[in-house]
Order: C-alpha cells, then structure tokens, then sequence
C-alpha cells in the first residue's frame, strides 16, 4: 500500500535529494509539498520547489508557506550552506518557473487536505515547523486527522550528536524554536530524525558520482547541486562527504525498520545560549518543577542502519533514473 504524503520543505540542496527520493519511491505518494523559509528565503524554496515539479512532471501540489519564525527574530538564509538561493551554484530564476503555487497558504492547504482524507496522511516535515504549528494553531483538531508526522530535526547528543548552526542547537530547530515546541508537545504521533542519526550517515564524493553515472536525470541534477554542498562540508567541517539529513526522514517513512527509537516527551529551549536545544524526558519519575511528564510521549531517532539506508536510497534513485 502506498503512503501518502505532504513534504514541508525549504529547498534547499538536501530538501532537493529529499523531493526525488519521495517521487522516486513506489511505496510513496507524494501529494503536496508545502515550503517554509530556511535555507533560502521563501520566494527561492518556493521557486526551487516548482522548479523541481516542473522539472520531473510531478503531480504533487506546491503550496507557499512561511516567509519568518512565529516569533523570534529570523536568522536569515543559510546561504553558507545551500548558497545563494538554496540550490547551490544553480541559480533558479523566474524565467525558468512556468508553473504557480497553489493559492492556499501552506498551512490552510495542509488542514484541508488532513480533513478530506482522514487518517491517510503522513506529514514529512524537513524545514523549520512553522507551518504545522501554524496549522496546529489554526486547526487543533488536525492532531486526530493525521497518521504520522516524520520531522528532520533536533538533536538529543545521542551518539555524540549536539548540533550544528549552534553548540546544542539544529538549524530547523533553531530557526523556529517555538514552532518546534507546539509541534512536539501537540498529541499527535510524532518522529523525530535528528543529527543523532542524520550525523551518522554520509554520501561521500564516490557515491554521488555513483549516482550521477548511474542514476539518470535525477542523478545528475543531485550531483550537479551538491558540489556546493560537498565544498562547504570540505571547507568548514573538514569532512569529505555529506551528511544525510532530509532523506532520513523519507527512509523512515518508506522504511522504519531502518531505525531505532526512544520513546519520551520533548521539549525545546526557545531562549538563551541553548535557544533550539531539544530535550527528551526519558524515565517516569515526576518533578516538582515538571514541563515534560504531562507532555505525549513522542519518538526519537537514536539509532540507524546507515549502509542500508544508503542502498536504498540508491536503488531509488536508479529506478526513477529510468522512468524519468
Ligand atoms: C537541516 O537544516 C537544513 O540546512 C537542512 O536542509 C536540513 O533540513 C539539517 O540541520
Ligand atoms: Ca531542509
């Protein structure tokens, strides 16, 4: 049976390897992608977004969402990262975009397609989580429509994993750290795929090239985009190779054996140095002083089978490669 899905996004090179793996997959139905600023600011992951429907005729809706944090000051693109518009050295620009986003704002369109199919969506959320707060906000009786909701996000210093724009802080938390707390304490299923598994997993120099050789169309284009992405992990991290963040979260939702998880509340620190910080609640003892026990138990990431993981994000790739 096929999983459908809405992918809250900001594309975004690593959104982009997240967009493909969904569309690639068979097991997948990728129904909507709503996009949220983050690497790039609104109007490019937007574009970057329908550039990529247009590009691979995909038939998901694309849906405009936040332009900022629901309430901390915004930290800007990550161009650093992603570069100046979020694809790297690939610039989109208007000329290249015929298609529009549908005109709901993000998180109308994700409360209007959670009533019209009841228990049958999954929320893949891979950006800061404005959106679904927002539409939690709007709709708290979205909590009993959905069927899951997949987050790349957070980091709990499991396997030595703290963070990444910040000592104890990962960027989609940091960008929006309340939305990150409205959405972990809300009761509803969550999953949380954090830097404690995300760090664990690489695509190396040799395996993009792999996949441009051998991947098609899709395989080109993502190797084409992450030599910006490759050179920044060079240049400031010393590593050679990526790490895998966005596409975790779709291998979690084509295939969740390939992780382990840890059952607690979480909570977020939504100010000071540890601003973004995600803490897990983990034991059952109560506190006189405590802000977790009363929260719904949710799901972290702490393990994954990173060589599977990797096969099967390649053997996607390949298959679509050929249908595309
Ligand atoms: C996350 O931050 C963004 O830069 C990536 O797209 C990913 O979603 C990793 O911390
Ligand atoms: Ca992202």
């Amino acid at each position: 049976m096929t999983k459908k899905i809405i992918l809250d996004t900001d594309p975004g090179i690593d959104d982009a390897m997240a967009i493909l793996f969904a569309e690639g997959h068979a097991s997948v139905d990728l129904i909507g992608i709503t996009t949220v600023f983050g690497n790039a600011t609104i109007e490019n992951s937007t574009r970057n977004a329908l550039y990529l429907k247009q590009k691979y005729g995909m038939k998901a809706d694309v849906s405009m969402g936040a332009d900022k944090p629901l309430s901390r000051p915004p930290v800007g693109p990550t161009t650093i990262v992603h570069g100046d518009t979020g694809f790297g050295d690939l610039q989109v620009t208007a000329a290249d975009v015929s298609l529009s986003a549908d005109p709901r704002p993000a998180w109308q369109y994700i409360v209007e397609q959670l009533k019209a199919q009841p228990g049958e969506i999954t929320l893949v959320a891979v950006g800061p989580l404005t959106n679904l707060a927002l539409a939690l906000q709007h709709e708290p009786g979205i909590t009993k429509l959905v069927k899951e909701v997949v987050i790349m996000g957070g980091a709990f210093g499991v396997n030595g994993h703290q963070g990444n724009v910040s000592p104890f802080a990962e960027a989609n938390i940091h960008d929006d750290p309340e939305a990150a707390d409205i959405v972990f304490t809300a009761d509803w299923p969550v999953v949380i795929i954090g830097l404690d598994v995300t760090h664990e997993s690489f695509f190396t120099p040799e395996y993009l090239d792999k996949l441009r050789d051998e991947a098609g169309e899709p395989g080109r284009f993502i190797h084409q985009i992450s030599r910006f992405y490759l050179d920044f992990y060079q240049r400031s991290l010393g590593i050679s190779g990526c790490h895998v963040h966005d596409p975790s979260a779709i291998a979690y939702v084509i295939d969740p054996s390939l992780f382990t998880l840890r059952k607690g509340p979480v909570r977020v620190v939504c100010s000071g140095p540890a601003i973004g910080h995600t803490m897990q609640k983990t034991y059952e003892r109560r506190h006189p002083h405590d802000d977790w026990s009363d929260m719904p138990a949710q799901s972290v990431g702490v393990g994954v089978r990173n060589e599977a993981l990797l096969e099967l994000y390649r053997n996607t790739l390949i298959d679509f490669g050929r249908r595309s």
